[in-house]
C-alpha cells in the first residue's frame, strides 16, 4: 500500500523524542515563547516582516478576513474573488463574515487561477478582494495577477496552505499580496500536527491579527501598541486593561507543542522542498508521455514544492480507468482538494447564484491525487511511474 502520507513529522523518529523530551522538561504549554520563536523563524523563512501563528490554516483564513474587516478595509457584502479549486476553510470563512464569494476559474493546466481567468471574472464583478489559493504546490502567473489587482486596487490574499516553498522568479508563493495564510496540519510540507500561520509586511494588519487571535484583547501586542487601544478607549489602569477586549476576535491561539514542532521542523523543510521536487519531476517525466493524460504546465515556477501529484485524465471514463489502475496497485488516491467548490453540499445553501466554471468543472471530474513525500523508496516510485504510463 503506498498511502496519502506515511508519517506525522519530517523525521519521524526524531522529532517524536525531540517532542516527548519537550513534553516532559517544559513548564508551560499555552502559547508563549516557543510560539513567538516559531514565528520569528517562519517569518526570517518566508521573508516576510510578520508572522502569526494560529491553530489550523483554516484559523489563519478566518482571522485574516475579521482581521480585515475590524480594520475597514473589507465591509459587509464585499465581493471577494476566491479559486474555484480549493478547500472548503478557504471558501467559508467568506460566507461566514457576511461578505460575498465569487469563484474564479482555474486553469487545468496549472490546476490555479491564472491573470486570464481573473480578468474574466473581472469583465462582470467588481471584486475588493481576491483571496487566491495556490492549489497543490503549484500557483499561477501571480506577478500578473498581482498588477491586476494592484491597477484596480483590489486587496490580493494568497492561501499558500498547500504551496509552502514554491517560488516564481520575482519571489516565493505567498508574498504576492497583502497577506498569506499557511496550514502545518499533517500531511502538509510540514507538521504541527494542527496549526496554521498568517504573514504580512503590514503592520496595522498584523497587530490586529494578535487581537482577532487571542479574544479581542491587547495581550499579546507591544507595550507601545497596548498604550495606543487604552487610551483610545479610555482604559486607565492594568486591572481594567486585562480584560478589555477591542475589536471581535476569536480563541485561536496556538499551544507550545505546536511551537515547538513549527521550529522542529522547520530545520528539515527545505531537505523536504527538495526530495518532493525531484520525485515530482521523475514522475512528470512519465506522465508527459502518456496521450490519456492533460499534461500539467509548471514553466512559470522557478521551484515547484510539490504537495501531492496530481493526474489529470482527458475523459471521466478515462480517470475510472485510472483510479481503478492505481487502487488494484495498492495506490490510495482522492479527489482533487474539494473540488469544484461550487458542487459542494453547502455552497447552494449560500450562494445562490450559478457560476459558469468549465474548468474547474474538468478538474472535478476528471482529476484525482495520490502522494508525493520524501519517505516515498526508489521502488514506490517505479511503481508509481508504471501507473502513469499509457498501457
Ligand atoms: C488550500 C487550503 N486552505 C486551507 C486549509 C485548511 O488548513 P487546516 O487543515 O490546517 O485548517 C487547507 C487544508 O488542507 C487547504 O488545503
Amino acid at each position: 500500500m503506498i498511502p496519502l502520507m506515511k508519517t506525522t513529522f519530517l523525521n519521524e523518529e526524531e522529532t517524536r523524542k525531540a517532542l516527548a523530551e519537550f513534553i516532559l522538561q517544559s513548564s508551560r504549554f499555552s502559547m508563549g515563547t516557543q510560539c513567538s520563536q516559531f514565528e520569528k523563524a517562519f517569518s526570517k523563512f518566508q521573508e516576510r516582516d510578520e508572522a502569526i501563528l494560529v491553530n489550523s490554516g483554516g484559523s489563519a483564513n478566518l482571522a485574516l478576513l475579521q482581521s480585515l474587516k475590524n480594520i475597514g478595509r473589507l465591509k459587509d457584502g464585499d465581493k471577494i474573488g476566491f479559486s474555484a479549486l480549493t478547500w472548503s476553510t478557504n471558501v467559508m470563512p467568506i460566507i461566514q463574515l457576511g461578505l460575498s464569494p465569487i469563484p474564479i476559474d482555474c486553469d487545468l493546466r496549472t490546476l490555479n487561477v491564472m491573470s486570464g481567468n481573473l480578468e474574466k471574472t473581472l469583465e462582470s464583478e467588481r471584486l475588493q478582494a481576491v483571496f487566491i489559493t495556490n492549489a497543490l504546490g503549484f500557483a499561477g502567473d501571480l506577478e500578473k495577477i498581482r498588477e491586476i489587482c494592484r491597477q484596480r486596487g483590489i486587496i490580493l490574499l494568497e492561501d499558500n496552505c498547500e504551496s509552502l516553498g514554491t517560488e516564481l522568479p520575482s519571489g516565493k508563493a505567498g508574498n504576492f499580496g497583502l497577506a498569506a495564510t499557511f496550514s502545518f496540519f499533517v500531511a502538509h510540507h510540514m507538521s504541527s500536527i494542527e496549526g496554521g500561520m498568517v504573514c504580512t509586511d503590514d503592520p496595522e494588519l498584523s497587530e490586529m491579527l494578535r487581537i482577532v487571535r487571542a479574544n479581542g484583547w491587547d495581550r499579546n501586542l507591544s507595550p507601545s501598541q497596548q498604550a495606543k487601544w487604552r487610551k483610545k478607549f479610555g482604559i486607565r489602569s492594568d486591572f481594567e486593561a486585562k480584560y478589555a477586549f477591542y475589536d471581535l476576535g476569536f480563541n485561536f491561539r496556538p499551544t507550545e507543542i505546536t511551537g515547538f514542532l513549527g521550529r522542529y521542523q522547520l530545520q528539515f523543510i527545505e531537505k523536504n522542498i527538495a526530495k518532493r521536487e525531484a520525485n515530482y519531476k521523475f514522475l512528470a517525466s512519465i506522465a508527459r508521455d502518456n496521450p490519456n493524460l492533460v499534461e500539467l504546465d509548471s514553466a512559470h515556477l522557478s521551484r515547484l514544492s510539490s504537495f501531492a501529484f496530481p493526474v489529470i485524465c482527458k475523459t471521466p471514463e478515462l480517470k475510472e480507468k485510472y483510479c481503478m489502475r492505481f487502487s488494484k496497485a495498492g495506490v490510495e488516491i482522492r479527489p482533487m482538494i474539494a473540488g469544484n467548490l461550487q458542487r459542494q453540499p453547502f455552497f447552494p445553501k449560500y450562494v445562490k447564484r450559478h457560476f459558469n466554471l468549465p474548468g474547474a468543472d474538468f478538474i472535478h471530474d476528471c482529476g484525482f491525487y495520490f502522494g508525493n513525500y520524501p519517505e516515498l523508496s526508489q521502488a514506490e516510485l517505479k511503481l508509481l511511474g508504471n501507473c502513469l504510463k499509457k498501457d
